[in-house]
């Protein structure tokens, strides 16, 4: 039976999101990690359809989908934000096809910077990525740690948080902070977030001055971006502080390794390092101090 790439279409996603979580899941378990991923109404995939459609492909094989590659782009980057084979049918060439449908689209783009975030135990995606020039540039760690035990270690923070709104966002002021942090503007992106009912977006201010922004959804935390690199520990201080105030089990974030204050403040709370990722791009890009991402899908 054979195997066809095409076009993602908005009744794939839910299907296509299925395959994700299971092949995430057969992934994690099977490198001892235990379950990783539970499902989502697949909001944001629908979103980047919208935007971009030629960003989302699918492998059928006879109206059956078992694969699903998903990029999006902002300016100059190309982010793969997944690519997902059916756990039965990897290794037998789908990944290949799917990755060459979605590079088609980085280079329609013309993008300069391509990145994903993939798994550090993941020899097979690694390899595949090393092969069309994605390298290794350092890891990033999902931390996390029960809400109760959190509540119980923290200070006043330095920093304060004001709520952003897509009413009250000064787009202009986030670009500015993104492209500092990222060399890009996401306002799209921040303008899918503020329209989230599940996700509060929240401006970071070290006195009357606004430095940089953070997102928090249900007790996890990101995207946190600041305007200075010294910042960064007592901007992950002030949502720590504001998600131990939910009520939800679990507090969350994504750290790189190159931040070190964030890590550091990680550690300091007692948050665990649950799952080791990693970032890999073509060339050195952003400031990876500042930025903290939301997920490997959103970076
Ligand atoms: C990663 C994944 C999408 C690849 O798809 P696939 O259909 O299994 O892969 P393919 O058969 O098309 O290609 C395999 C390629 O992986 C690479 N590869 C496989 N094992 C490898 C290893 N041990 N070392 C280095 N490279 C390896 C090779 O480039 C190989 O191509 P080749 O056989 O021509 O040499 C799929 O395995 C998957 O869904 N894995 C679990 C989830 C995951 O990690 N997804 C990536 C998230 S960013």
């Amino acid at each position: 039976m054979a195997v066809v790439c095409r076009p993602a279409r908005v009744d794939d996603l839910k299907r296509a999101d299925e395959i994700v979580v299971a092949s995430i899941n057969e992934l994690t378990e099977r490198r001892g990690f235990g379950k990783m991923a539970t499902s989502h109404p697949p909001n944001f995939q629908a979103f980047s359809l919208r935007d971009d459609s030629e960003g989302l492909w699918v492998a059928d094989e006879d109206g059956e989908i078992i694969g699903f590659a998903w990029s999006w782009v902002c300016g100059e980057l190309w982010f793969l934000a997944q690519l997902f084979v059916s756990p039965g049918r990897q290794s037998d060439g789908i990944g290949r096809q799917l990755i060459s449908k979605t590079f088609d689209h980085a280079r329609m783009r013309a993008t300069s910077i391509r990145a994903l975030i993939t798994f550090a135990f993941n020899n097979v995606s690694q390899g595949l990525y090393i092969r069309h020039g994605l390298f290794p540039r350092f890891p990033i760690y999902m931390v996390s740690v029960p809400r109760d035990q959190l509540a119980s270690r923290l200070a006043e923070p330095r920093l304060h948080l004001e709520p952003l709104t897509a009413k009250t966002a000064r787009f202009d002021e986030l670009a500015v902070i993104d492209v500092s942090a990222l060399s890009v503007s996401r306002e799209k992106h921040h303008r899918y977030l503020l329209g989230d009912s599940t996700t509060s977006g929240f401006t970071i201010h070290a006195g009357s001055d606004c430095v940089g922004y953070v997102y928090i959804s249900e007790g996890h935390i990101g995207p946190l971006a600041v305007l200075r690199q010294d910042l960064v520990g007592s901007a992950f201080a002030a949502a720590l502080s504001f998600a131990a105030r939910s009520n939800s089990p679990n507090i969350s974030a994504f750290v790189p390794s190159a931040s070190e204050p964030a890590l550091k403040a990680a550690t300091d709370y007692a948050m665990r390092l649950t799952f080791p990722m990693l970032l890999m791009s073509n060339r050195q890009f952003g400031d990876w101090v500042s930025y903290l991402p939301r997920n490997p899908g959103f970076m």
